[in-house]
C-alpha cells in the first residue's frame, strides 16, 4: 500500500514526481524517494524516511541534475521498518545502474534472496523489493535487453506488486508490471505517466489507460506499450478521468479532511445526477444489463467491504430490505472470504470501496464471482481494479479523497445506497411505486440539507475542543443512527487516537451500561419524532438511563425535537428528513467533533498514524 509514480517527457521530472507524490502521499507516507536518469545519462537517486517534506528538504540540500525521465515512491512500510535504507527506489546490480519502486508484497523474496546471496549479491536494505531489482539488473547484465529481463524476473514474483524500473542503460524508457496492486497510464503530448491511481497525474491530463492484471507497460514519451507477463501485446483500454485536478487540492482548507468534510453536499449532489428525476424516479444506466427478471430472481444480497465503507453497507441494508423486501447481508469483506460462506447464482455482491483497491474486497469479490455469484461494485475511483473486476459498476461521484479518514467517499456511498435500493424496489414492486418516487424525491432535497448541516456545527466544534482531554467517547444509535455512531467512533479511534466505541443503543442494558461512569462523554445520534414507528421514545429512556448514571449526553437530532433538550447536556440540530435518509446527516456533526478533538490534540488529521488509505495487502 505505497503510492508510485512515473514520467517520460520534457518536462522537469523532479516537479512531476514530487507533485505526483504528494497527490498520492495518502496511500503511505513512512518514506518517499525518487530516481531519475539525468539529461547526461546518470542515475540519480534521493530518498528519506518520514514524511515528503523530509524528501524535499533532502533535495533541495542535494539538488538532482535535470533529467526527462524518472519514478517515485511514497511507502507504507511492510518488510523493513522506515528508514532511509528501507525508502524506495532500491538500486540493483554491482554498479547500481538499475533502479525500482515496488508496492505490494513479494511472497516467495526469502528464497529469491538466498538464490541472490548465494550468488554473492550484497543487500542494502531489509525489504522484499530490493530483490527484484537485483533479479532484474541481472538478467539485464545476460541478454542486455531489459524488456526481456524485466518480463522474465516479474513471471518470477509470487504475490501482490506493481513494480516500476528505470535503468541508466536505457535511458529512454520505465518499464512497469502490474500483479494485484493498482496501476493506471497517463497519456500525454509527448510526455506519459504512470500512478497508483490517477490523481497522480490528473493535473497534466485526463486521458488514461487502466492496466489489466499480469500486465506489462513499456512507456516511452511518445508511444505506451502494454503486454501480458507472456509477452502477448494487450489492446489498451482508454478512458476519460472525470475528476477535476483543484479537487485534490486543499484550496485553503486548514487540511484535505476539512475541505472533503465540506464537499459532501457536492459529492451527494454528483452521486445523484444524472440517476434521479425531478418525479423521484431511479435510472441507474450502469446497471440497465440487469433486467427486471434477474432483480426479481436475485434471493439474497451480500454487501462486502471494509471499515467506513462497511457502514456505509450496514445503511443501506436498512433502506434495501425496506423499500426492496430482498434479504441484506453485510460482511466485512476478509471475513466473510474464509469462511466458506454460502453464495449461489441468486446471491448479488455489492461490494463496496472508496480506493477499488482496497485487497480484503477484492479478494472477497474474486471468491464470490468463483462461486458464479455476480458482483456490482460501489466505487470511487475510476479504472480501479474494483471496477475492473465487478459485472456491474455503481460510481460515487466524490471526487478524489485525499485525507486518510474516509468522509466524503463516505456519504457518497450512503447516497449510492440508497439509490440502489430505490432501484431495487421499483423493480421488485414491493413497495407501491408512487411511495417510492416520493422517497426519491426526498432523497434529491438532500445536498441541500448537508449544506445546512453543515452551516451548523459551531457547537460541535467547540464540544471536540472541549474535550480534548477525554479517555474515552461513547456512541449510540439505533436503526441507521447504529452504523452512524459506529462510524462516529471509528472516526475518533483513527484520528484522535482513543478509546471510542460505537453502540446499538438497545444494546446498551445488555452490557455496555457498566461503561457509563461520572463524566462519560455519550453522543447519541436520536432518531426523528415524527414516523409514526419511530424509535425515538426508546432512545430517550436510553439517555435518561445513561445520565442517571453520570453520563454527559451530547445528542445529534432533527431540529424542532424540543424534547431532547430535557436530557442532553448538548444538542446539535439537522434537518429534518426521512428517517431512512437521515445517516447522510446526522454523520456529519461526527466528523467534525473528530476533526476538532484531533486537531486540539495536535495531530495530523490527515495523515493519522499507522494508516494508509488503501489497504492492498490482505
Ligand atoms: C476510515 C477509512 C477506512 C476505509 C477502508 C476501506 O476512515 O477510510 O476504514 O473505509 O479501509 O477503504 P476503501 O473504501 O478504499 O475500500
Amino acid at each position: 500500500m505505497c503510492g508510485i509514480v512515473g514520467y517520460v517527457g520534457p518536462k522537469s521530472t523532479q516537479e512531476i514526481l514530487l507533485g505526483g507524490l504528494r497527490r498520492l502521499e495518502y496511500r503511505g507516507y513512512d518514506s518517499a524517494g525518487i530516481s531519475v536518469i539525468t539529461n547526461g545519462g546518470a542515475l540519480e537517486t534521493r530518498k528519506k524516511a518520514g514524511k515528503l517534506d523530509n524528501l524535499i528538504a533532502e533535495i533541495t540540500n542535494h539538488p538532482l541534475a535535470p533529467a526527462n525521465i524518472g519514478i517515485g515512491h511514497t511507502r507504507w512500510a511492510t518488510h523493513g521498518a522506515p528508514t532511509d535504507g528501507n525508502a524506495h527506489p532500491h538500486l540493483g546490480g554491482p554498479t547500481s545502474k538499475l533502479s525500482l519502486i515496488h508496492n505490494g508484497i513479494i511472497e516467495n523474496f526469502a528464497e529469491l534472496k538466498a538464490e541472490l546471496v548465494a550468488a554473492g549479491t550484497k543487500f542494502a536494505s531489509e525489504t522484499d523489493s530490493e530483490v527484484a531489482a537485483h533479479l532484474i539488473a541481472a538478467e539485464f547484465e545476460k541478454t542486455g535487453d531489459l524488456v526481456a529481463a524485466f518480463g522474465a524476473v516479474v513471471k518470477r514474483l509470487h504475490g501482490a506488486f506493481t513494480i516500476l524500473v528505470i535503468h541508466q542503460d536505457a535511458p529512454d524508457v520505465v518499464l512497469a508490471a502490474r500483479c494485484n496492486a493498482p496501476l493506471v497510464v497517463g497519456l500525454g503530448d509527448g510526455e506519459n505517466f504512470l500512478g497508483s491511481d490517477v490523481a497522480a497525474f490528473v493535473e497534466h491530463t485526463k486521458r488514461a489507460i487502466s492496466v489489466g492484471q499480469n500486465q506489462i507497460v513499456i512507456l516511452h514519451s511518445n508511444n505506451v506499450e502494454l503486454r501480458t507477463f507472456d509477452g502477448e501485446p494487450v489492446v489498451p483500454e482508454e478512458f476519460t478521468v472525470s475528476w477535476d485536478a483543484s479537487a485534490a487540492s486543499k484550496g485553503g482548507w486548514s487540511s484535505f479532511m476539512a475541505k472533503e468534510i465540506a464537499d459532501q453536499p457536492q459529492a451527494v449532489a454528483d452521486t445523484l445526477m444524472g440517476r434521479l428525476a425531478s418525479d423521484g424516479s431511479v435510472r441507474l444506466a450502469e446497471i440497465d444489463g440487469l433486467t427486471e427478471a434477474d432483480i426479481k430472481a436475485i434471493d439474497r444480497i451480500v454487501m462486502v467491504a471494509c471499515g467506513t465503507a462497511s457502514y456505509a453497507c450496514d445503511v443501506a441494508k436498512y433502506a434495501i430490505e425496506k423499500f426492496s423486501r430482498i434479504p441484506v447481508q453485510v460482511e466485512l469483506a476478509h471475513e466473510f472470504r474464509y469462511r466458506d460462506p454460502i453464495i449461489t447464482p441468486n446471491t448479488l455482491i455489492v461490494a463496496v470501496s472508496q480506493s477499488g483497491e482496497t485487497m480484503d474486497t477484492l479478494m472477497a469479490t474474486r471468491f464470490a464471482k468463483e462461486q458464479g455469484a455476480k458482483v456490482l461494485a460501489i466505487c470511487n475511483t475510476q479504472g480501479a481494479t474494483l471496477a475492473r473486476e465487478s459485472d456491474a459498476v455503481i460510481y460515487t461521484h466524490a471526487g478524489p479523497e485525499v485525507a486518510v479518514a474516509s468522509t466524503k467517499a463516505l456519504v457518497a456511498q450512503m447516497t449510492a445506497g440508497y439509490l440502489l435500493a430505490l432501484f431495487l424496489g421499483a423493480g421488485r414492486g414491493a413497495v407501491p411505486a408512487a411511495e417510492l418516487r416520493s422517497l426519491g424525491k426526498e432523497l434529491l432535497k438532500m445536498p441541500a440539507r448537508v449544506n445546512k448541516v453543515l452551516g451548523r456545527l459551531d457547537s460541535i466544534r467547540a464540544l471536540g475542543k472541549e474535550l480534548s482531554t477525554a479517555k474515552s467517547v461513547l456512541f449510540l444509535g439505533r436503526n441507521v443512527g447504529f452504523p452512524v455512531a459506529m462510524e462516529g467512533a471509528l472516526k475518533l479511534k483513527e484520528l484522535a487516537y482513543i478509546h471510542a466505541e460505537g453502540f446499538a443503543a438497545g444494546e446498551l442494558k445488555h452490557g455496555p451500561i457498566a461503561l457509563i461512569e461520572e463524566g462519560q462523554p455519550v453522543i447519541v445520534i436520536v432518531p426523528s419524532p415524527r414516523d409514526a414507528d419511530s424509535l425515538h421514545p426508546k432512545v430517550i429512556s436510553n439517555i435518561q438511563e445513561i445520565r442517571a448514571r453520570g453520563a454527559r449526553v451530547i445528542a445529534i437530532a432533527e431540529e424542532g425535537d424540543a424534547e431532547v433538550e430535557n436530557y442532553a447536556e448538548h444538542v446539535t440540530y439537522v434537518p429534518k428528513s426521512a428517517n431512512i435518509f437521515s445517516s447522510i446527516l446526522t454523520v456529519i456533526p461526527l466528523q467534525l467533533f473528530a476533526l476538532e478533538l484531533a486537531t486540539a490534540k495536535g495531530l495530523d488529521v490527515d495523515q493519522p498514524r499507522n494508516l494508509a488509505k488503501s489497504v492492498t495487502v490482505e
